[in-house]
């Protein structure tokens, strides 16, 4: 190694101009990377503010078909959907997640008839539908691990016979990744996706989603028995391995920019397709923050994407998906 050193090293020579900026750029941010989740709601022509999330709508699903319309146009590869369930179908255990006809169910299948060209990714977790908010079925203040997975299977296979392309289990239970796979290969789902939220942590910046579905005023207690302890990372490599060896197609790390640190030793250690959740907290403080003129909108969705890249994820699934798919066509 020479010792050279300043004057003949200087780093700003890289800098000086856009054009060589752009040619040493390590990370690239494209369209092909985003997952671009929404929420579906009942009801034809509604698109229905949410306050947690400004900018963000729930959709009703011929609305939700116009959006994956503008979103195949614009190349982006996948859509995740998420319900806002009506509040008399939320029980108890769940079982609406199991309804041929509940939201997702009908969204994905109005979208792939549609827009076949884009995937279609599914929550696999009950929240969205029982009475108190949890992801898994609940015994005192107990969430059972076994008896959900059975429901979460059930779940599944539901989505995937409304036409979903990837099953993405949030649940954070036990062994799930191992039943969906054995469940989907039974009923002769063999190709279908499975995108594992495999290092999910418990966390405060998933607060703005639960208004979206409508879950958070109904949460009782928190989720700290089944997500992940945000002080831990070699655990998150434990649950990696695991959703691999139960057959994972993919995995996710979740919430993304606080765990960026997950992201990069996930991608190093593992060599698999490897996803970051922007989540609704994250998304939220950067719209809120741009709403009120304290960071330039469009630069800090740019800078907070770029780093999910730089980290070493594979994709993103982000809110700003549409509009940062615009801006980059443009
Ligand atoms: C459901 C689920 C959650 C999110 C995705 N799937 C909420 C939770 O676990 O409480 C959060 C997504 C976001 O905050 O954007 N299990």
């Amino acid at each position: 190694m020479s010792k050279a050193q300043f004057p003949s090293i200087r780093m700003r020579r890289l800098r000086q101009t856009d054009w060589v900026r752009r040619m040493v750029a390590e990370a690239h941010l494209s369209v092909d990377d985003f997952i671009w989740p929404i929420f579906i709601r009942d009801g034809k022509n509604e698109r229905e503010a949410i306050s947690a999330m400004p900018g963000v709508h729930r959709l009703s699903i011929d609305l939700a078909v116009e959006a994956a319309k503008k979103a195949a146009d614009l190349g982006i590869p996948c859509m995740a959907l998420f319900p806002n369930t009506a509040p008399d179908k939320r029980t108890a255990d769940g079982n609406e997640a199991c309804n041929p006809e509940n939201l997702v169910c009908l969204a994905t299948d109005a979208i792939k008839s549609a827009v076949p060209n884009i995937g279609i990714l599914c929550d696999v977790a009950l929240d969205p539908y029982t009475d108190h908010g949890h992801d898994g079925l609940l015994e005192g203040e107990t969430i059972l691990n076994d008896e959900t997975l059975e429901i979460l299977a059930q779940q599944a296979l539901n989505q995937v016979a409304a036409g979903c392309d990837i099953i993405a289990p949030s649940d954070m239970m036990d062994g799930r990744i191992g039943v969906i796979r054995d469940a989907l290969e039974f009923a002769g789902h063999a190709d279908t996706l499975i995108m594992a939220y495999a290092a999910k942590y418990a966390s405060a910046f998933y607060g703005p989603f639960r208004e979206a579905v409508g879950s958070g005023n109904r949460l009782k207690g928190d989720k700290r028995t089944y997500q992940m302890n945000p002080a831990n990372s070699d655990e998150a490599m434990r649950e990696i391995e695991l959703d691999i060896a139960e057959g994972a197609d993919m995995v996710m790390v979740k919430p993304g920019m606080p765990y960026l640190d997950i992201v990069q030793r996930v991608k190093d250690n593992f060599h698999i397709p490897t996803f970051a959740y922007q989540v609704s907290g994250e998304y939220s403080m950067l719209a809120n923050a741009a709403e009120q003129g304290l960071m330039d909108r469009q630069s800090s969705i740019f800078e907070s994407l770029l780093a999910f890249k730089r980290a070493g994820a594979d994709g993103i699934l982000t809110y700003f998906a549409l509009e940062a798919a615009e801006i980059l066509n443009s």
